[in-house]
């Protein structure tokens, strides 16, 4: 079966400013969850949900993400010559994963901005967008980005992935107002970017991936700085549904936002735990750390 949507977006432009000082020199999009940068995780989720060409927005000064997806000719000779064979075959497959190729976003106007920079590279087809800072974990085999192709096979709109939040993080999200028409689909009447708990239409936050039809390049271009003065994606979808329907998906999974401090802590004690060889000397550890700060429950 030929795929429907072979194009991705990631936008991985912005400072990184929740996780500084770490981030001034290093991409937010870099940070390890246990051994493997986040990044990675996001280009790999785009690749099993079908993504063959990938469009990373970085800015001036985030370089080591294209290092990252280069070949490393020096360090494969060595893990070869030095029988480290799952390393080696774990390095050579970075740089095979995809059509990775890089823009620039010189101004950082918002993340709206970021993917407009993406027209071209969109062409008529349609294109997924991951945020490159947050991990998405399935509940399920298919990877959250691929929950949204199947949305979007059977819909042939754009979609949004979508999780319940609790009141307190309301404000940290755009959230979608709609009827639900399926099991885990909602068809979108509005989206709010991060509006207070009383405004907010409902509990239901936008979750770090999308699929878009190309249409959404010509509402980009008709929105004007929103929130905090930049160009919003939430407003151009906004603007998207003045012309089509637009659906969420409820995605089965779960976000680990890693640009954000207890995100990336506790995001990679999970990860780690739920590596075998790691799981009792790793748990032992945590145990004693948890007696020492005398927390038994919280
Ligand atoms: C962005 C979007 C917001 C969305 C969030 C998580 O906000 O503007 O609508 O809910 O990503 O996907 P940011 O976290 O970049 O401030």
């Amino acid at each position: 079966m030929s795929r429907v949507v072979t194009k991705a977006v990631i936008p991985a432009a912005g400072f990184g400013t929740r996780m500084l000082p770490f981030t001034k020199a290093v991409p937010k999009e870099l940070i390890p969850l246990v051994d493997t940068p986040v990044l990675q995780y996001v280009v790999e989720e785009a690749v099993d949900a079908g993504a063959e060409d990938i469009l990373i927005i970085i800015s001036p000064g985030k370089e080591a993400i294209k290092e990252h997806f280069m070949p490393a000719e020096k360090l494969e000779e060595r893990l070869k010559s030095s029988g480290k064979d799952e390393l080696f075959a774990g390095i050579k497959k970075i740089n095979t994963l995809a059509n990775i190729s890089y823009v620039y976003q010189y101004e950082l106007n918002g993340l709206g901005d970021a993917v407009a920079l993406a027209a071209d590279f969109a062409g008529t087809d349609p294109v997924m967008v991951l945020l490159g800072d947050t991990v998405m974990d399935s509940a399920v085999s298919r990877g959250v980005s691929a929950q949204l192709v199947s949305v979007y096979e059977e819909y042939r709109s754009s979609v949004i992935a979508l999780t319940r939040v609790p009141q307190e993080k309301i404000s940290s999200y755009g959230i979608a107002a709609g009827n639900m028409i399926a099991e885990r689909v909602m068809q979108l009447s509005d989206l709010v970017e991060k509006p207070s708990p009383a405004d907010a239409p409902s509990d239901f936050a936008v979750a770090a991936r999308y699929l878009f039809t190309p249409e959404i390049f010509a509402a980009l271009r008709d929105t004007c700085p929103g929130l905090h003065g930049e160009i919003q994606l939430t407003d151009a979808v906004k603007k998207l549904l003045l012309t089509e329907k637009v659906f969420g998906c409820l995605i089965a999974g779960k976000r680990y936002d890693l640009g954000r401090v207890a995100g990336f802590v506790s995001a990679n004690v999970e990860f780690a735990l739920r590596r075998p060889e790691l799981q009792e000397s790793l748990g032992r550890q945590i145990m004693d750390i948890l007696k020492k700060f005398n927390i038994k429950d919280l």
